[in-house]
């Protein structure tokens, strides 16, 4: 891909991730708590299945197309894939297979938008770091280099913990939701969110990459309205909500 090519993909996807903040303001995608009658967005798949089909396109398309860039054999490349596979393996191999409610109906047009992103997005960062982007060896002991895996590992810990807060209050089987109490829910409904939208600006600076910081700024866009729905839809159903929690980001918003 040349480099007028490149800026061009980055500006559709620019363009994707405006469109999804507004779709995203307007109504939280139709899953889990925001999918009450589960005919109403046409068919569905069990939960686990399409977690699993929605995330593999994100480690296959990002290894794939780092496989075939230039500049593949690199150490700085290496390392933001390594990063990458930290947080695609988990989340494609492991977090649907402990899911408490994996039979839960999703729609497969949410699973078909998911995995077309996934590809697209995987694909272009991939693409970036080992083709488009050209890392002197210096490159691996920069200061943006650092903070942005210590941010990354951060953020990872930080939605690691929340989603297992989420997996501890349902006993295999059950359905239903409760407050969730400890970590960081002492101050937001969503740290889980929170933590995946540092994961990914930890990633953007330690790729010092345009299709990272686009890759940053699409989380928020698709996680950012959806916390805020998580967060008035806690406390429309829990009278007692803990009132200084707020929605995603402590002590703020
Ligand atoms: N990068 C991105 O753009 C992106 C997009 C979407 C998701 N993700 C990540 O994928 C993961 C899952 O996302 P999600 O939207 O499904 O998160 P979620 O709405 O917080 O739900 C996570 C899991 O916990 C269950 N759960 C949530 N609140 C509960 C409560 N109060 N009581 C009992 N169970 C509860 C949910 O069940 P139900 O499904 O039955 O509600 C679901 O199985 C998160 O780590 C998120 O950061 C990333």
């Amino acid at each position: 891909m040349d480099s007028a090519w490149y800026s061009a993909v980055l500006v559709v996807y620019a363009v994707v991730g405006a469109a999804t903040l507004l779709a995203t303001s307007r109504m939280p995608a139709p899953y889990g708590r925001h999918l009450p009658d589960p005919g109403a967005f046409g068919p569905t798949l069990p939960a686990r299945i399409g977690w699993i089909l929605m995330e593999l396109p994100a480690p296959l398309c990002f290894s794939l197309s780092f496989l075939l860039g230039d500049h593949a054999g690199e150490a700085t490349p290496r390392l933001l894939l390594a990063l990458w596979l930290v947080h695609y393996l988990p989340r494609t191999l492991v977090y649907p297979l402990l899911l408490r409610y994996p039979k839960a109906p999703m729609p497969l047009v949410i699973v078909a938008l998911g995995a077309a992103f996934n590809l697209f997005n995987g694909g272009l960062n991939g693409w970036s770091v080992a083709h488009v982007l050209d890392y002197p060896p210096a490159a691996l002991f920069a200061v943006p280099l650092h903070a942005g895996v210590a941010l990354f590992l951060v953020g990872f810990g930080i939605n690691q913990h929340a989603d297992a807060v989420l997996r501890a209050l349902r006993k295999p089987g059950e359905t239903g939701y409760k407050i969730p109490y400890g970590g960081l829910y002492a101050w937001v409904s969503c740290p889980n969110y929170l933590g995946e939208l540092l994961t990914w600006l930890g990633f953007a600076l330690a790729a010092w990459s345009p299709a990272g910081l686009l890759f940053a700024l699409y989380t928020f866009a698709n996680l950012g309205p959806r916390a805020l729905s998580h967060h008035r839809w806690y406390q429309q159903r829990f009278p007692d909500y803990p009132p200084e929690r707020r929605a995603l980001i402590p002590g703020l918003w």
